[in-house]
């Protein structure tokens, strides 16, 4: 297994790796019932899946890591496992920082966090201060998170600012907007995964996506390991990204 890991990994261009890439990690549920196990047995073993793909980041140069943790829809599952869920990013949180902290790792959240529990919020803020300084991988974790939430409170800070006199109407323009999202700080992503086989982005990063390449993989969050990044990595490296040129244009330039 590590000598195809290697393979892969020694395949990959490194002057072409994505500066940023999303992932909706799905399918832990499903992954459990195949065990006869609890859906949050299936969350538990995801957390593997996120130790090891922040560490191949680290490795292949990777600067953004965004990862889907849990969406404003997630409330709605029964509230065994919301509050399940929210005991494991606690917990987890708690766990990783001194290993996330030692490898450069600087951590941050987006979403509605002031909507999750206290003691979450607490662990989340005292996780990030920790990491601030760090600069090899930046792990940003939607949290309550959804994608029409953040664009809509965009519009009605814009809407704010005109009412205000701050901002004129005429100099709306798509980077206002982005300025006004959570994720003003970051770059957008180049390449989106999801995995467990559904092709749906699922009120993520909804703006941020407009040009990312997509990999879907049936590959269930627990088992999505190093050797599967990879192999989402360099399907990215085989695409031609046009961002509404055409090929001519592309391989002149
Ligand atoms: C989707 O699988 C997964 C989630 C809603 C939760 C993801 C959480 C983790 C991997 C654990 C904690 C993560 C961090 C970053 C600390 P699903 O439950 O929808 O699976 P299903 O589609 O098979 O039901």
């Amino acid at each position: 297994m590590s000598g195809l890991i290697l393979d892969l990994k020694s395949n990959i261009d490194f002057k072409n790796v994505p500066q940023h890439i999303a992932i909706i990690m799905d399918g832990n549920g499903r992954w459990a019932k195949k065990q006869g196990e609890d859906r949050i047995f299936g969350h538990h073993e995801g957390v593997n899946s996120v130790r090891e793909i922040v560490e191949a980041c680290g490795e292949i140069g990777v600067k953004y890591l965004t990862l889907y943790a849990f969406s404003t829809e997630n409330w709605n599952r029964p509230k065994d496992e919301v509050d399940a869920l929210m005991e494991l990013l606690i917990a987890t949180i708690s766990l990783e920082t001194p290993n996330l902290h030692k490898k450069g790792v600087k951590l941050h959240a987006i979403g509605d966090i002031k909507s999750l529990p206290q003691g979450c919020q607490n662990q989340l803020q005292e996780s990030i201060d920790i990491t601030a300084n760090n600069t090899t991988v930046n792990l940003i974790l939607a949290l309550s998170y959804s994608s029409k939430w953040e664009i809509t409170n965009a519009v009605k800070q814009i809407a704010e600012n005109v009412k205000q006199g701050v901002v004129n109407p005429n100099d709306i323009n798509a980077n206002l907007i982005s300025e006004h999202l959570n994720t003003k700080n970051f770059p957008d992503p180049e390449l989106m995964i999801r995995t467990s086989g559904e092709h749906r982005i699922s009120n993520f990063l909804l703006w941020q996506l407009a040009y990312a390449e997509f990999y879907f993989t049936e590959t269930l969050w627990p088992d999505f390991r190093k050797n599967e990044f990879y192999q989402a990595i360099l399907s990215y490296q085989k695409r031609e990204r046009r961002f509404g040129l055409t090929g001519e244009q592309i391989q002149n330039n």
